[in-house]
């Protein structure tokens, strides 16, 4: 694979004039393949209980500057890494470890160990697909709710499988919509996150165009969006408010650049509280850079360019339909979803639940939400139907278990066949042995049955004609 010449020239110059040892091991360390890196997902699992489970089973996890990312070798890789159980129900997230340090320094400031914020924070990701920066504002603020947004139409599946997956849902509103657009919603967020669409230096090992193809024009061009980018989330943001701007390329056009034509077009609006380039030779890890900012003065009003109409459709949960909604879920046996923590929202007849955060109501008025909130199920002539996904992750304790029995069954499921089994002993309550099929179903559950393997929660299921429907996401299954 060949480098461009005005690439190599642009970075000899501007950054490794008289080390030309230094110069040939970051051009060796552009394409060099970097190990895969996982992040575990703490508010799911206990990251120690995690590594010691996957260690029995031939994971090797090694540390690295993130506590909670790991590199990951497997000695057995029969089932693909994104395939496999614990990847399907969100303990982790495979991410490239520079990636995941972005967030880490939004929450950290660069320093210090692995924190979670109790802090109810409005929060904005601009440019947000697939994800992996989403669910980890959540991981760091789990009292926040996170607007992420994200430009490319072909994109949002996979940030909406993500943030469903990692079990972010009900605190997550997605947008698709030019990143520009936010600057129309002045003084809204405590925080914002511009992972900006870059030149993409920094991960040359994975997408070989950017420098094979490097010109400065074109570095220019996306230096420019940026820094639209980077002027709509500095409006946006609350004034005392934090932004982190953060791209996987190196050059001073972007990066650098983008900061001083800021500051310069609006002086005294923000102030770096740290910035860093890090370089992949000397990190190991891909190339990229950080800077964290504090709004310090409003920036001039933009115009208001969202309108309520786009939201039609979506409209609160009246307080009596809300009262049911919540005694069907008591009834079911789970404790989530309570007055002090959620809304309810209603589009068309599917219920969605809200992390209840302050500004969360005015934003479902002012801007369109593509998905928005947890959808948990639907009211049907005034009744309440649980989904398939309240099953998972959650013991609905109230509920008949079908205990899959093995690894051959697990994949069946996960395949998206359907189940025959259902068992006679379905007044029987208590403790389930292993091995055997549904159980302990209170008579007004008798329709259904949640999906067990091992002490893993999956989903739950219908039972029809004998049969336990299969309402394993498509796009998850195995193939
Ligand atoms: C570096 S990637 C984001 C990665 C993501 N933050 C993550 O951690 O998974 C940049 C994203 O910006 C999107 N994008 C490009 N132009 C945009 C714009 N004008 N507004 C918002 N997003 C944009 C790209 O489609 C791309 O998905």
């Amino acid at each position: 694979m060949s480098i461009s010449r005005a690439f190599l020239e642009y970075f000899e110059t501007e950054f490794f004039q008289g080390k030309p040892e230094e110069f040939e091991a970051f051009q060796k360390s552009l394409l060099r393949p970097l190990k895969k890196t996982l992040r575990i997902n703490s508010e799911r699992v206990n990251p120690t209980e995690f590594k010691n489970k996957r260690s029995a089973e031939g994971w090797t996890l090694s540390p690295t500057e993130n506590a909670l990312a790991f590199r990951v070798d497997r000695e057995d890789t029969a089932t693909a890494l994104w395939s496999t159980l614990e990847h399907l129900l969100g303990d982790f997230y495979v991410q490239e470890l520079s990636a995941s340090m972005s967030v880490w320094h939004l929450a950290e400031g660069g320093t210090g160990p692995y924190r979670k914020w109790g802090d109810s924070f409005l929060m904005l990701d601009m440019a947000s697909s697939p994800g992996g920066k989403t669910t980890q504002l959540l991981e760091h603020f789990p009292n926040s709710f996170v607007v992420a947004n994200e430009f490319a139409k072909e994109r949002i599946s996979s940030l909406i499988e993500n943030v469903e997956r990692m079990g972010t849902s009900d605190r997550t509103g997605i947008t698709n919509m030019n990143g520009v657009l936010f600057g129309a919603l002045p003084e809204t967020f405590d925080r914002v996150l511009l992972d900006a669409p870059c030149s993409g230096e920094g991960i040359g090992f994975k997408a070989e165009e950017s420098l094979k193809y490097w010109n400065v024009k074109n570095v220019k061009t996306i230096a420019r969006l940026q820094e639209k980018l980077f002027v709509a989330g500095l409006s946006a943001l609350k004034t005392g408010g934090e932004m982190l701007y953060s791209t996987c390329t190196l050059n001073r056009f972007e990066n650098e650049g983008v900061l001083e034509n800021v500051a310069s077009a609006f002086p005294g609006t923000f102030e770096t509280v740290f910035q860093k380039k890090f370089w992949p030779h000397a990190e190991g890890a891909g190339g990229f850079f950080v800077a964290k900012i504090k709004k310090a003065a409003p920036l001039p009003e933009n115009e208001k360019i969202f309108r309520r109409s786009k939201n039609d459709g979506l409209s609160k949960i009246s307080d009596r339909d809300a009262d049911r909604i919540r005694e069907a879920l008591e009834n079911l046996g789970t404790p989530d979803f309570g007055e002090k923590t959620h809304h309810f929202y209603r589009y068309r007849n599917d219920v969605i639940a809200v992390r209840k955060v302050n500004g969360v109501p005015e934003l479902a008025d002012a801007c369109y939400f593509l998905k928005f909130g947890e959808r948990i199920g639907r009211l049907e002539e005034g009744k309440f139907e649980a989904n398939w996904s309240l099953g998972k992750n959650r013991d609905l304790r109230n509920v008949a278990k079908l205990l899959l029995r093995d690894e051959k069954e697990l994949h069946r499921y996960l395949s998206g066949f359907e189940t025959e089994l259902v068992a006679d002993s379905r007044d029987s309550t208590g403790p389930i042995p292993n091995g055997e099929k549904v159980v302990a179903a209170p008579s007004n559950h008798a329709n259904l049955a949640q999906i067990v393997y091992r002490d893993r929660f999956l989903g739950l299921e219908r039972i029809k004609n004998g049969k336990i429907t299969n309402s394993f996401p498509k796009e998850w299954r195995r193939k």
